[in-house]
């Protein structure tokens, strides 16, 4: 059952993260996001919001044990963590009263860079773990 709901997690994270990116790749030519794809870009953005927290916290006993997990698949976990909460931060950080329009340009362009690392992030993520359970079904079949 964990492991179901792991797999579904993953699954629903990695197409987040297609749809952010996707909606974000026009910017990378065009300058900034705008229109229909901004709108996508925001709803995508609210799920991650709200399935990364939860997928970290489902994940974590995995992530901290060697014996729960592979070293690929850790460090795909742990950065995929870092770069999405620096994501998310960035967005939250320019909401405050706090920051000046110059330092609101600094956190986008932060949201950027924090953002698209997302995307070998969970890409580690992803390979880590079909190697992972790929050495523990040989384990398995192996008598002895
Ligand atoms: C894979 C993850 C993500 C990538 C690759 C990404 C990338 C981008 C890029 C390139 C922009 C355009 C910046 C500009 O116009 O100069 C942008 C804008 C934006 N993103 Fe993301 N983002 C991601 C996740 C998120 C998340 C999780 C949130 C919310 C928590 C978010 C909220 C926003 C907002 C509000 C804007 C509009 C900023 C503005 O132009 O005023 N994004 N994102």
């Amino acid at each position: 059952m964990r492991l179901w709901i792991e797999r579904i997690f993953l699954i629903a994270i990695t197409a987040i993260i297609a749809v952010l990116t996707l909606t974000a790749l026009p910017v990378l030519q065009e300058g900034h996001l705008g229109g229909a794809l901004l709108l996508l870009h925001m709803m995508a953005s609210g799920a991650l919001v709200i399935v990364l927290p939860l997928f970290a916290l489902i994940y974590i006993g995995r992530s901290i044990s060697r014996f729960n997990s592979g070293g690929l698949q850790r460090l795909g976990f742990w950065s995929l963590v870092v770069t999405g909460l620096l994501t998310i931060a960035t967005v939250f950080a320019c909401m405050l009263p706090v920051p000046s329009t110059d330092q609101m340009h600094q956190l986008i362009q932060l949201h950027r860079y924090a953002g698209f690392a997302m995307v070998p992030a969970v890409a580690l993520l992803l390979v880590g773990t079909s190697r992972w359970r790929r050495i523990q079904s040989t384990r398995s079949a192996t008598p002895g």
